[in-house]
């Protein structure tokens, strides 16, 4: 009988220290997640030098919580696997120091990887395979972006943001509202409020027509209309609402134009902007109009930073035989 294969997953490249134990790089046999957006809060986005001072706080008892948690022994793993790139270098470094540690000690192989790609095998903890060739969507405070992943190891960037990530505009138009941060769940909730019916959008410029090969994501301009809107006093639900609509059909065109120009229809969307029931609603119905296989994580916590998408990942280099070298290096980049 085929032995399991169980792998400890490490996420510190943001604002959320996360660790999980993955079996078989599907099942998740412990998780735990904190959330460091209290301490951003008072400054309405992540700064680099609180996040890695706070992953450095966290990060022994979160893996303890996992361990406990999952009956485990850290002996027994088969694997370590860390974020090393993109993301916040300081914060990077503590996941990536304590996977060095964890492997010396424990003598388990380390596994370096992509956090973006990463994302996008979230849905493998529910169930879904996760097969080739397949295009990801990522929507969250640092990416606005769509790649074709022809096989494990192409990833091709062919859409991306000229200036903000759709997260960050959700974020930025809550500043402008002076509603809580993170800006992403305080709007939807706004949204829901709206009962104004049959106004005429508020937003429409950022949906001019552009040419069909055009796919980059930009949200300044409905930024600054949000701040006009506001000026001009109309409702602040009715804002919210028509932000949403506007900016989620420039993701959904944005999707048709990839499909069309890739002839890929199958789609894994992620990140934190996934955890936003509008823009969900929105793309089963579009995955159900064109005929898409278009998934994305159902447990909003896998949408946003968790260490076992990084498990889940980490997994696919295993079974490869794919490890890294201890002295591997953390990076801002892709
Ligand atoms: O993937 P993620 O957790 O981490 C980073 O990219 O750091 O994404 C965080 C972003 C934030 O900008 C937040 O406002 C946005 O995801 N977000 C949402 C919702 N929940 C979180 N945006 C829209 N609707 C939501 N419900």
């Amino acid at each position: 009988m085929k032995k399991d294969v169980i792998g400890l997953g490490i996420e510190t490249s943001c604002d959320e220290t996360s660790m999980a134990v993955v079996r078989n790089g599907s099942e998740i046999l412990s998780m735990h997640v904190y959330s460091q957006f209290e301490e951003h809060s008072p400054f309405r986005g992540v700064v680099p030098e609180i996040a890695s001072r706070s992953h450095l706080l966290k990060i022994q008892s979160v893996y303890e919580k996992v361990i406990k948690e999952s009956g485990v022994l850290p002996e027994q793993m088969d694997f370590v696997a860390v974020t090393n790139r993109p993301g916040l270098v300081g914060s990077l470094m503590i996941g990536g120091q304590f996977a060095k540690i964890f492997s010396i000690i424990f003598d388990v192989p380390v596994v370096t990887v992509d956090h973006v790609k990463a994302h996008l095998f979230s849905p493998a903890l529910e169930g879904n395979r996760i097969a080739y060739p397949f295009l990801g969507l990522m929507l969250s405070g640092g990416n606005s972006s769509i790649y074709r992943l022809d096989h494990f190891d192409s990833m091709e960037k062919i859409a991306d943001t000229s200036d903000d990530a759709l997260g960050e505009a959700f974020d930025k138009a809550a500043t402008i509202l002076s509603l809580p941060y993170p800006g992403g769940p305080s709007i939807e909730k706004k949204a829901e409020q709206c009962t104004a019916e049959n106004t005429s959008p508020l937003f429409t410029k950022l949906l001019r027509d552009r040419p069909f090969d055009d796919m980059t994501f930009s949200f300044s301009g409905i930024k600054t209309a949000v701040l006009r809107a506001h000026q001009r006093r109309e409702e602040d639900s009715r804002i919210c609402r028509d932000f949403q609509d506007t900016v989620f059909e420039l993701v959904e065109r944005n999707v048709l134009k990839a499909v069309h120009l890739t002839g890929i229809t199958k789609i894994i969307a992620s990140g934190g902007v996934l955890a936003n029931q509008t823009l969900r609603r929105r793309l089963d119905a579009l995955g159900k109009k064109e005929g898409l296989d278009l998934i994305y994580p159902k447990n909003k916590i896998l949408c946003t930073d968790n260490g076992g998408m990084v498990a889940a990942l980490g997994y696919e280099n295993f079974i490869k035989n794919e490890f890294s070298a201890l002295d591997f290096a953390v990076s801002s980049r892709r």
